[in-house]
């Protein structure tokens, strides 16, 4: 290990999908002036391209499925223990499609990140897009924020505003928020992790 590679911050990131989220940090992971690089990558369920992903450049990956276990706590307990062996100063949802439980926040809260593809409070929850497309919108984005005991209401880092174009299906739409999305993830990752945070109530602040 390089003296750069040492130094960087530790993530660790989570997914249940296509991880293109996960690869834009990889990607910025690989110059060391950003500051952080993705240790581990873990997900609920196995097979997805989000694992392929990370396995292409050799980073460690685990799965840990809630049907593995007798109980959501259980689960919960052995997720948080698997993300804690690799010691992450910042653990990261991309596209993570389970609700973590009291010890992962136990363990992490403060510390745990995700991104949704609306402007929160409006439409939380995991059809985000077809949510706002519905509701008929001109403005929506993406929100990175802190994860708490609620579904999508922790404390927010950033967001970022995407037009709703007339001729939008929820495929263009989602898109184009994930563009946008991958941009603001990678900037504000970026910005944690070099320049430390502090959260005051609802305030993120970085100085
Ligand atoms: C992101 O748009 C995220 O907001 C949503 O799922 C998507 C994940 O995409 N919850 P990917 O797996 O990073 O490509």
């Amino acid at each position: 290990m390089t003296a750069s590679e040492s130094a960087a911050r530790r993530l660790v990131v989570l997914v249940s999908g296509s991880g293109s989220n996960l690869q834009a940090l990889l990607d910025a992971g690989a110059d060391p002036a950003f500051g952080a690089r993705v240790v581990a990558v873990g997900a609920d369920r196995p097979g997805i391209t989000g694992l392929d992903r990370a396995a292409a450049v050799g980073v460690p990956t685990f799965v840990e499925e809630v049907k593995a276990y007798p109980s959501r706590s259980d689960w919960d307990r052995a997720l948080t223990a698997q993300v804690a062996a690799h010691q992450p100063d910042l653990v990261i949802s991309a596209g993570f499609l389970k609700l973590v439980g009291p010890d992962f926040l136990a363990e992490f809260a403060g510390r745990y990140l995700n991104t949704h593809n609306t402007l929160l409070p409006a439409f939380p929850g995991i059809h985000g897009p077809r949510d706002a497309l519905a509701y008929g919108v001109k403005i929506t984005g993406a929100t990175l924020f802190f994860v708490d005991a609620g579904v999508d209401t922790g404390p927010i880092v950033a967001q970022v505003a995407v037009p709703v174009l007339d001729d939008d299906d929820e495929e263009t739409l989602t898109e184009r928020i994930k563009e946008a999305e991958r941009r603001q993830l990678v900037e504000q990752v970026g910005r944690l992790v070099r320049d430390g945070w502090t959260i005051t109530g609802r305030k993120v602040h970085i100085p």
